[in-house]
């Protein structure tokens, strides 16, 4: 593993095994950043890494391993995390790049008790985004960058039954959590404006990855199969959330949600403010915050 250099930026990015995450650990890496990966496969974490390091000889990247639909596991990473920017890095943190996610065609309970879409592109994201908040406060101007999706439009929170157990639909499941990212970050901004940390939505787009045959099966697998054909590659997927995570003009911009590095207007739903506080309130709840 490469010994760190001292005085470098470094930047954490979950699901960097494969697809977007990637492709924007390997961006970041060819910039000269630091890059500390998270993925859920050792195998396929070891695999990344020789990927990055045959596209950027030298590439500073390190992966941690975790199951982020796992509150305990999200916890522990942190504390690993901290621990590895305490003892490299002056604690300093200059990016959080929550990019992992996945798609479940059927329920799928956690080992929280929660649905398995909103615990892991949702509250994970939440969870492992406040572990790290002293951390990125003390990297100031950070970013937070949380790849969401167009499938964040034309939903709400579906607050009588949020984890869907009543009535499961994977895409209701999937935009839910989409669009919890835009409201997140959206009230992370009025929350914590003080800390010197900014978070961002980004819009990578349609991108031809795996993520709807992981986890999935019959029409679900077969759908995502023809439908990522007309995606971009993960490289283009990538740019936006690594333009929000390094360009400092990003700061001189009102806009949260970013699509091809230009914000865009997200839904007026992702806006509304009585909502993101509510969900704020829950994600609290559901990730033992403040008990
Ligand atoms: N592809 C698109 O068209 C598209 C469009 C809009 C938004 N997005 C968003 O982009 C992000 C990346 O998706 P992708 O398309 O690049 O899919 P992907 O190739 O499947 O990448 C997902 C990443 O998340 C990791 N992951 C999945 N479950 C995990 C868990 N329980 N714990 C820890 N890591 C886990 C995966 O690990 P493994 O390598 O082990 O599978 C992988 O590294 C997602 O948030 C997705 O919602 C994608």
């Amino acid at each position: 593993m490469k010994t760190y250099s001292a005085n470098r930026k470094v930047m954490v990015v979950t699901g960097a095994s494969s697809g977007i995450g990637l492709a924007i650990a390997t961006a970041l890496c060819a910039k000269g950043i630091d890059v500390i990966g998270v993925g859920r496969s050792p195998e396929r974490c070891d695999q990344a890494t020789a990927s990055i390091a045959a596209a950027v000889p030298g590439a500073g990247i390190a992966f941690e391993i975790a199951d982020l639909s796992s509150q305990t596991q999200v916890r522990e990473l942190a504390a690993r995390l901290r621990m590895r920017l305490g003892a490299a890095y002056s604690g300093q943190l200059a990016a959080l790049i929550n990019n992992a996610g996945a798609i479940a065609n059927w329920y799928t309970a956690t080992e929280d008790g929660y649905e398995l879409q909103f615990a892991l592109n949702h509250l994970a994201t939440f969870l492992l985004t406040l572990e790290l908040l002293p951390n990125l406060a003390s990297g100031a101007p950070a970013r937070v960058v949380t790849v969401s999706s167009a499938s964040h439009r034309n939903t709400r929170i579906h607050w009588k039954d949020v984890m869907l157990r009543r009535n499961y639909n994977t895409l209701l499941a999937y935009k839910q959590s989409k669009l919890a990212n835009v409201m997140f970050t959206a009230e992370f901004n009025r929350r914590h404006a003080a800390s010197g940390v900014r978070a961002y939505a980004a819009d990578p787009g349609l991108v031809n990855t795996e993520i709807g045959m992981k986890g999935t099966s019959g029409i679900v697998a077969w759908f995502w199969d023809r439908r990522r054909r007309g995606g971009k590659s993960p490289e283009y997927g990538a740019a936006t959330a690594v333009h929000l995570a390094t360009d400092p003009s990003v700061a001189s911009f009102p806009g949260i949600y970013w699509k091809d590095s230009r914000p865009k207007a997200p839904s007026a739903y992702a806006l509304r403010e009585a909502e993101a506080s509510r969900l704020w309130e829950l994600s609290e709840r559901l990730c033992g915050i403040g008990e």
